[in-house]
């Protein structure tokens, strides 16, 4: 397929879709002005702050700042990739893909997949009926009754049952025309050692369904029903199923992660589905392998924050401190739920019912509160050398907290544990610091430029506003400012994307924003929506100019004189040129 063809597919699908019809597939929305409000999808809420403005094809929460144009929207509420969101719109509207030429090699790969993934949907179904329609599937029924696991529960999950014996589901499926080369590609069979024939992986053992993020069957979980080893018997990695990146229960969770605003991790899927069943729905399980910054970074899709609900017990402890920093490095907030009776969510919920579980996750814990009474309950601090390796142990998360007055209450807290003075914490902590130093040190700048940041980025999307709607502005911008030399990364990401279209003569539209990453789209969105109108709208626009261009001169002034700085202490004559170029933005600025 050539690129016109898509481009073509793309601006056809584009001219046809209506944003608000899309958006209102999916939430009830009332018109106010020139615009429509509704409760936002991606978060909790109870009074609408979600918009959409028909004519601009945007829509922006004002609550959670998601934004974007209807494939953005599709996208995040179907969760797909932002392409998929537009072959979507595009079956929706009967507006045909074009024809890409893919090589061989291409084409079986993904044949391949198709068909795993076919093979696997049959054989869940297999399972589920055997488990539920079959004699033979009696043991795991019982089984399933015994851990208080209801009927509803097995459907929604399709939870399933092995047969004991050796080949029923190689038999059926080779019967059925299923080739052996896909019962092996999927992990289902395996070859017997002697002779020919295929042996089932899975045989008397209950079976759980592991979906993809968009609930396709990608393996299985199988548990023994006894005390028998090994308890669970799992999919090996295969072209789908590859452990570090999935995690089970997400293709349901997702929307309640989003919609919460932070996701639950447990160790078990057994546990998943309990706490699920317990009303909690935004519960994932990793698959017995240790959490991965892959993990991380898939839930981080959803939202800011990841609560761990380990296993009580000390293997499960250790990983929650390993997986704790495993997700800090990917820039996640942590926090953890602690299980305090009954080895995990599982037996708790079953123990002392949905409301208790329920409790305890409102109860969780932040990282570092947690990290403290790990270390407490882990350490003889009425020694004095427990107390210092108490001390060692919480160096590392004290010195991660960036808020200064978070730090000092910790710090406080930390001394009353251990009862040494505030004095001796603070000490250690300072000679532990050289080694964070340059974290430490970027925090309060970074500080001070996102405080900054707010009347600046307000002035940016008031200038990217009446650019976008009138592309002559852009060219007054320009005498003014120099866009690459905006602060602001995300809104000159908008305005040099904005001065390419229009030097290539294309239209200033939705399908302008395609190549913007997600946090420019937003902004841009909420730019367009966030309207003054009127006369005010032309002085607004006028003060911003001003303020962006003070910023800039800001900028210069602040390189200029540190670089006159650096010659002088360097004894450079260079200096004095420097300090000219000074002088001559001091006076420049007086005169904005
Ligand atoms: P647990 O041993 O904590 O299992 O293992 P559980 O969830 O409490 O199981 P029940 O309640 O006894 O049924 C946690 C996870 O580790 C993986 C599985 O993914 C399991 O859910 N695991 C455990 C294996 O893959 N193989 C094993 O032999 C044991
Ligand atoms: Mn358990």
């Amino acid at each position: 397929m050539r690129n016109e063809e898509m481009d073509d597919f793309v601006e056809r699908v584009n001219a046809q879709t209506d944003i608000l019809s899309v958006v209102q597939g999916y939430v009830p929305m009332k018109r106010k002005g020139n615009r429509y409000w509704g409760c936002c999808p991606f978060h909790q809420e109870n009074t609408p702050s979600f918009s959409v403005v028909p004519d601009k094809g945007f829509f922006y929460c004002f609550g959670c700042h998601a934004g974007g144009n209807a494939f953005k929207f599709l996208s995040m509420i179907e969760n797909v990739s932002y392409f998929e969101a537009i072959k979507l719109q595009a079956e929706k509207l009967g507006i045909p893909l074009p024809e890409r030429h893919k090589s061989p090699q291409e084409l079986a790969r993904e044949q391949e997949r198709k068909d795993l993934r076919k093979v696997n949907e049959l054989a869940r179904d297999f399972f589920h009926n055997c488990l539920t329609m079959t004699r033979l599937g009696e043991p795991g029924l019982a089984y399933f009754k015994k851990r208080g696991i209801r009927p509803e529960t097995i459907e929604e999950f399709q939870l399933g049952f092995a047969p004991l014996a050796w080949d029923k589901l190689s038999t059926a499926f080779l019967k059925r025309g299923i080739k052996q080369e896909f019962l092996l590609a999927s992990g289902l069979a395996a070859e017997r050692r002697n002779g020919n024939g295929l042996y089932d992986r899975f045989r008397g053992r209950v079976i759980i369904p592991i979906a993809d993020e968009r609930g396709r069957v990608v393996g299985f979980g199988g548990r023994v029903l006894d005390d028998s080893t090994p308890k669970y018997l799992n999919t090996p990695e295969t072209v789908l199923f590859n452990k570090r990146r999935i995690l089970f229960g997400l293709d349901r969770a997702h929307r309640a992660i989003q919609r919460e605003g932070y996701a639950i991790v447990v160790e078990g899927y057994m546990d998943a589905i309990s706490v699920f069943d317990a009303g909690v729905e935004n519960v994932v399980a990793s698959l017995g392998t240790a959490f991965t910054p892959e993990h991380s970074k898939l839930l981080l899709r959803y939202a800011p924050v990841i609560c761990f609900c380990y296993d009580s017990d000390e293997a499960g402890q250790n990983a929650t401190i390993r997986a704790l920093s495993i997700v800090r490095d990917t820039g996640a907030e942590v926090r953890v739920i602690v299980v305090p009776d009954g080895k995990d969510p599982d037996e708790y919920i079953r123990k002392h019912g949905a409301e208790a579980f329920r409790a305890l996750v409102q109860k969780a814990m932040p990282l570092v509160d947690y990290r403290l009474h790990y270390v407490l309950s882990h350490t003889r601090y009425d020694t004095l050398a427990g107390k210092v390796q108490a001390l060692q142990a919480m160096m590392p998360v004290l010195a991660g907290i960036r808020k200064p007055t978070e730090r000092s209450e910790y710090e406080k807290k930390l001394a009353q544990a251990l009862m040494l003075d505030e004095g001796v914490v603070q000490a250690e902590l300072a000679r532990y610091r050289p080694e964070v130093l340059p974290k430490e040190t970027k925090a309060p700048v970074r500080q001070a430029v996102v405080q900054q940041d707010d009347a600046l980025r307000r002035a940016g999307r008031i200038v990217i506003r009446m650019a976008w709607q009138d592309p002559a502005v852009l060219a007054h911008v320009e005498t003014i400012l120099t866009l690459e030399k905006l602060a602001d990364p995300v809104q000159r990401e908008i305005l040099l994307l904005l001065k390419q279209g229009l030097s290539e003569g294309r239209p200033v539209d939705e399908a302008m924003t395609a190549g913007l990453s997600d946090e420019a789209s937003a902004e841009l969105s909420r730019a367009l929506v966030e309207n003054l109108g009127g006369r005010e709208e032309t002085q607004a626009y006028e003060d911003s100019l001003k303020v962006l261009k003070k910023a800039e001169l800001n900028a210069l002034y602040m390189e200029h004189s540190r670089r006159a700085n650096e010659y002088l202490q360097a004894g450079n004559k260079a200096y004095l040129d420097e300090l000219n170029e000074v002088n001559k933005i001091k006076h420049e600025m007086d005169e904005w």
